[in-house]
């Protein structure tokens, strides 16, 4: 893989550059809530600018349906992307029609443009070939250089990250060089013993990255949403929490080969529990209740992990090597439930291990609930892409970045 530092050895002022970044950033209406994936492509935009190429930075933005819809522009992302950059950035308030045409073309030496989300256009995700090429090829008219910077979508084998790069000359920006520097330190000759945090509602995200660690972990530590499928595995009343009946085989299958195989696949001991889903926008009270796991009463709903759990899963990352943390441990947008994925992001600060977050909603919790996201080893930008990475899967935007 071709890195930008190849690139910026040679003569780039003037060329028009095509990065293709991840600039999926919560937001809230227009404000965006964390920035972090903004920051992320930070070094790549000024290395290019400063090096005098005319920079043209494009991103997906939460799911719209391949057509213009105001509640996922990019503005928002692009005007604070100048802030960072203390410079003015043009728009495009379209991905590769008049507006993006004409603005990549007025850019001047050492400028930034970013354009409309790519996913405004139904060939940046379609599943035809023929469409999604023809998408390419519009990008591809707007750029001389291809540099790949979106980790978190690198598994998406959509127009912008997979067809794109086979079109022009393409290089790995600085994030993506170091997403995978990173994630290679947990794939290759770990570092013992190695411990895995994973939360997050759905269990079935997880199925695969559990199957693999299931044979390279030495401990994983389960919680969030998806743990009460596993609690309801082992034959315990899980109440109207979260449940994914059709994981259940699965589950139970991997406690299984754990069993067997001697890796600690750990769940929680206790629960904190509410009779109903807490109010995220008023953050009203929920006084919730710590029950014991094999004890949640029928009509309540497990909403963290509980004080016994945060306890054992500090002691179960106290002595690791290597943690590797995706998900949060609770519902942690309330205050009420932000204790256990707290607990977690201190376990990990406290321990000497290399730590590794994970995935945008673990990032943006880490920031959010206040740590300091510089005292982790390394806060991935990428949810699903790092999962699939360690599931060991061919990832199509880093592929595409090999030959
Ligand atoms: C993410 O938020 O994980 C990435 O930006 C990918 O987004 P997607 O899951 O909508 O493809």
């Amino acid at each position: 893989m071709k890195t930008i530092d190849e690139l910026l050895a040679g003569p780039v002022a003037g060329k028009r550059v095509f990065v293709r970044a991840d600039l999926n950033v919560p937001l809230s209406g227009t404000t965006i809530t964390d920035d972090g994936r903004i920051r992320a492509v930070l070094p790549t935009v000024k290395a290019l600018a400063e090096a005098g190429a005319r920079v043209v930075v494009a991103s997906h933005l939460g799911r719209p349906k391949g057509a213009p819809d105001p509640a996922f522009s990019l503005a928002p992302a692009a005007a604070r992307l100048g802030e960072l950059l203390g410079a003015d950035v043009a728009f495009a308030t379209d991905t590769v029609g008049e507006s993006a045409g004409a603005t990549v073309a007025q850019l001047a030496d050492g400028q930034v443009a970013v354009l409309e989300n790519l996913r405004f256009n139904a060939g940046e995700t379609s599943k035809d070939d023929a469409e999604r090429a023809a998408f390419a090829d519009l990008l591809a008219g707007l750029a001389d250089i291809y540099v790949g910077d979106g980790f978190g979508a690198v598994h998406r084998g959509h127009a912008s990250v997979f067809d794109l790069p086979a079109r022009l000359p393409h290089y790995a920006g600085h994030l993506i060089a170091t997403e995978v520097g990173v994630l290679k330190k947990l794939t290759e000759d770990v570092k013992r013993p190695y411990v895995v945090a994973l939360g997050g509602a759905k269990v079935s995200d997880k199925l695969a990255v559990i199957d693999q660690l299931l044979g390279k972990a030495d401990r994983i530590l389960i919680g969030g949403g998806m743990a009460y499928t596993f609690l309801k595995a082992k034959g315990y009343e899980i109440g109207s929490s979260l449940l994914q009946e059709d994981q259940l085989a699965a589950v139970a299958e991997y406690l299984e080969r754990a069993e067997k195989t001697g890796v600690e696949l750990v769940l929680p001991v206790d629960a904190l529990v509410s009779s109903a889903f807490p109010d995220l926008k008023a953050k009203a009270p929920a006084d919730p209740t710590a029950v014991a796991a094999d004890a949640i009463p029928a009509d309540q709903m497990g909403l963290d992990i509980g004080p016994e759990t945060r306890k054992l899963y500090a002691s179960k990352i106290a002595d690791a090597a290597t943690v590797f943390w995706n998900g949060p441990m609770g519902v942690f947008e309330h205050p009420d439930f932000a204790e256990g994925t707290k607990a977690v992001a201190q376990a990990l600060l406290d321990s000497e291990a290399f730590t590794v977050v994970g995935g945008g909603d673990s990032a943006a919790a880490v920031r959010i609930l206040g740590f300091d996201e510089n005292a982790f080893g390394h806060i991935s930008t990428g949810g699903g892409a790092s999962l699939e990475y360690l599931e060991g899967k061919t990832l199509p935007g880093l592929a595409a970045l090999e030959d």
